[in-house]
């Protein structure tokens, strides 16, 4: 069995999404849920489906092995990132070295960096007065948002969209490509 861990700070709609997906698959499983966040969404969802989930701090996180050493418990190979609004360390990342993907609302390299992520994305595309915006799967380095892309579907933005709509526009796309991205890059690999 290939092991991912999904690392998610909030609702974990996505996360939510590939625990589902991967439910009875053959050779892949989600092992475990990290979270940063003790009152994420992310934690009742993977309780409810039988799913460990490991609630850190920023000390736990940012310092010393001991992320490593959880991810090394649950033989974790990869890692994806649904959600999560830390810095990955750079222990983690070279540990995981292609093995880390993250989804971003947005078509990058446009809204992409540090402080856009939820909202902020959706409401700057829409200031901008964008005709499409979309989702990307990208593997993640130490650079918020910018490693290789692996993935990506564009949406267009109606002349009346809405915060609302083209949130909701923009979830349904992830939770149609990002299981299958993650099981195509595995399995490619492995
Ligand atoms: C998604 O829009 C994802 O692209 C971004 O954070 C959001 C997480 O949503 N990185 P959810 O918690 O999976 O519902």
């Amino acid at each position: 069995m290939i092991n991912i861990a999904i690392f998610a700070s909030g609702n974990g709609s996505n996360a939510l999404r590939l625990i589902e997906y991967f439910k009875n698959h053959s050779s892949i499983q989600i092992s475990c849920v990290f979270t940063n966040n003790p009152s994420a969404g992310v934690i009742q969802k993977a309780k409810e489906n039988a799913v460990p989930c490991l609630l850190f701090n920023k000390v736990q996180f940012f310092e010393g092995n001991a992320i490593l050493a959880s991810l090394s418990k649950y033989q974790i190979d990869y890692i994806v990132l649904a959600g999560f609004l830390l810095l990955v360390p750079k222990n983690v990342i070279s540990t995981y070295s292609n093995k880390i993907i993250n989804i971003h609302p947005s078509l990058l390299p446009k809204y992409g960096g540090k402080g856009m992520y939820g909202d902020h994305v959706h409401k700057a595309v829409l200031a901008n007065k964008e005709i499409e915006t979309g989702v990307t799967v990208h593997l993640v380095n130490e650079e918020f948002d910018k490693g290789k892309i692996v993935g990506f579907e564009k949406i267009v933005i109606s002349k009346n969209e809405t915060l609302e709509s083209l949130k909701q526009k923009v979830h349904e796309a992830e939770h149609r490509i990002l299981p299958h991205i993650v099981e195509k890059i595995v399995l490619e690999r492995d």
